[in-house]
């Protein structure tokens, strides 16, 4: 949610922020601005639109001096609609910023401005947090800063100017995200590494509660009794190529085409001698002794990985298993302990309520073990371990890769968990990921069925309402399938367990509605078959994902799209595919922006 970015150095900054900004543009798109250093003072440019309306306003201006020091920002709106007094940056007094989250008590701390005649221009909550440092500054910025933060509630990222010291950018985080780094060039900050990847590799995050001062000469960082603090430097291993389109029309459509090398960079590195193997990762065996609980918490799509978890968790292991969307989570006082596993899945690692349900498993004693993607994340750097998932930057708001290597992560560890507890022994484990790894061939098989789905997307072109069903890893399948559909189609959809279907919703099946049916497990076919029959004699128009070798009666569906030969509890890696094409194309044809949905922003860092 926002993508906030600061420069000072030799560059031109203006260049540096618009850049920067559209490579951050994924983090939100309702506006954005810029402020920087001019002779005569912080000049601010911004209105609402897309970071390419801000450009054009931007280069309409031209300026007699090069601007080498400024803040950008682009927005995701929480408090106060989308207009061009809403955009950042802010100004109050002296004092100039951006911000990424949520000051939760503004209308306290803006009642209490009131009282002193300071009324806010905005409807902002940023706003509020500016006069409040203006308020208290007094010629010391860290100063200001230190005793404004103790009156804010909330997540912040804050990058602040000051008229009085050109030049620098001050900047504190609490939840919200920031990473930096500092070449000769100068030194840059930003919510996300996409934006600063251009001009290093190398970077560290801003530890929170600590200021950083971002100079020509490089960054200086001091906790809150001002002492210095050496950052932790981390490395990325991805360049600048996986952070563009690549010749795609999409950003969506690339990272579908990234998931077979995305899938054995998480895999291959972690199978030794045929076995799933941790070491690399610090993740002993001790984390599965006494476990007699697994509880996994996330958001969406990730919440969705995690249902295929429990899945493959339990039947190889026989421990139980829950799946908690981590917003109800946090609020429903869990009954975990330190025999508990808490798993939370993340890509960001940064979305507020897996971050606040992770927080909770640890109160309350639990072990926690996190997946996640982007490293040094805020979920990553307070789990007790971590299993890095390596898709590289996933930009398109719509999940896709980082889907996939979720599920990687998590058949890895159920098939250890199983194996270090003799629930299967060495043989079977060393046939699972022989065929585990054979997986990845048939998922770039599956990548090349993109012009058949693309076919079959264009019947749903006028679909208003449609309904997935499967069941047991299907129906977990079935829920990541809608929530694709709906965030960039937006056509409405339901994820329904197939059996239970005729328990009420079968109602809503009429002529021509379509249902997605997913029939890729032996166990159950002939039941999920059965609930097709149901739906089909009720007018439904039937698109089946199902097993290549599945005996198909002709007259049971509209389209089939099958899936190559895998082990059934591999299916999900290549029907996965076939759902995300399906979203895909149908978003297309329906002429919507794949990357940017309506209202959607990628990273939710806000309850
Ligand atoms: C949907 C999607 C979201 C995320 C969710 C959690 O395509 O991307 O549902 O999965 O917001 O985000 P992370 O994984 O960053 O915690």
């Amino acid at each position: 949610m926002c993508g906030i970015i600061g420069f000072t150095g030799t560059l031109d900054a203006k260049a540096v922020l618009t850049e920067g900004l559209a490579e951050l543009e994924y983090r939100g798109y309702d506006s954005a601005g810029i402020a920087y250093v001019t002779k005569q003072g912080i000049k601010t440019i911004k209105t609402a639109g897309k970071v390419s309306c801000l450009k054009e306003k931007v280069e309409s201006i031209k300026e007699q001096d090069q601007t080498t020091c400024g803040i950008g920002h682009t927005r995701w709106a929480t408090h106060g609609g989308v207009s061009d007094i809403n955009s950042h940056p802010h100004t109050a007094g002296r004092v100039t910023l951006i911000h990424n989250g949520i000051i939760e008590n503004y209308q306290k701390l803006q009642a209490e401005l009131e009282k002193k005649g300071k009324k806010p221009i905005s409807q902002t909550d940023t706003e509020i947090a500016a006069m409040v440092i203006d308020d208290y500054y007094e010629g010391d910025p860290i100063k200001a800063i230190k005793n404004a933060v103790k009156c804010l509630q909330g997540a912040y990222a804050f990058l602040i100017m000051f008229q009085e010291f050109p030049g620098k950018i001050y900047c504190i985080r609490n939840g919200s995200p920031l990473v930096a780094t500092y070449t000769e060039k100068g030194a840059i900050i930003a919510s996300d590494m996409v934006a600063l990847i251009k001009y290093s590799k190398d970077y560290f995050v801003l530890p929170e509660h600590h200021i950083a001062t971002l100079t020509t000469d490089g960054i200086k960082i001091t906790n809150l009794l001002d002492q210095p603090v050496e950052p932790k430097m981390l490395h990325v291993n991805w360049d600048m190529a996986s952070a563009r389109k690549g010749g795609y029309d999409y950003f969506m459509l690339k990272e579908i085409h990234e998931q077979p090398e995305a899938l054995r960079r998480t895999i291959t590195p972690r199978l030794k001698q045929g076995l799933p193997d941790f070491e690399e990762d610090n993740i002993g065996d001790d984390i599965f002794q006494g476990l007699n609980k697994i509880v996994i918490t996330a958001c969406g799509t990730a919440m969705h990985a995690g249902l295929i978890g429990r899945n493959l968790i339990e039947k190889l292991t026989r421990v139980p298993v829950t799946v908690e969307i981590a917003s109800e989570f946090r609020y429903q006082d869990p009954i975990i302990d330190e025999n508990t596993l808490v798993l939370v899945i993340s890509q960001s690692g940064e979305t507020a309520d897996t971050l606040a349900a992770l927080r909770l498993a640890k109160e309350k004693g639990a072990k926690t073990l996190s997946i996640v993607n982007v490293k040094g994340s805020s979920i990553a750097r307070e789990s007790d371990y971590v299993l890095y998932t390596h898709a590289g930057p996933e930009i398109a708001v719509a999940s896709t890769k980082a889907y996939i290597v979720q599920l990687a992560a998590l058949y890895l560890f159920a098939m250890r968990f199983a194996y270090v507890t003799n629930k299967i022994t060495k043989e079977e484990t060393k046939k699972m990921t022989e065929e585990f790894t054979c997986v990845i061939s048939q998922v770039e098989k599956m990548i090349s069925c993109d012009e058949q789905v693309e076919e079959i997307a264009a019947c749903l072109v006028k679909t208003e309402d449609l309904f997935f069903i499967g069941r047991g890893l299907d129906y977990a399948l079935s829920c990541e399938g809608s929530i694709k559909l709906k965030e960039v189609s937006y056509i409405h959809s339901e994820a329904y367990a197939a059996g239970e279907l005729k328990h009420g919703t079968i109602s809503l099946i009429t002529d021509n509605v379509p249902v997605i049916a997913i029939a890729t497990q032996k166990d159950v076919y002939v039941k999920t078959i059965s609930n097709v029959k149901e739906v089909r004699s009720r007018g439904a128009k039937v698109i089946l994902i199902t097993r290549q070798d599945a005996v198909i009666d002709a007259s049971l569906c509209d389209h089939i799209i099958t899936i190559p030969k895998v082990d059934d509890i591999f299916a999900p890696f290549c029907a996965a595919v076939a759902l995300q094409y399906i979203a895909y194309y149908a978003a297309v044809k329906r002429g919507l922006n794949v990357d940017q949905p309506r209202n959607l922003a990628k990273s939710v860092t806000v309850e």
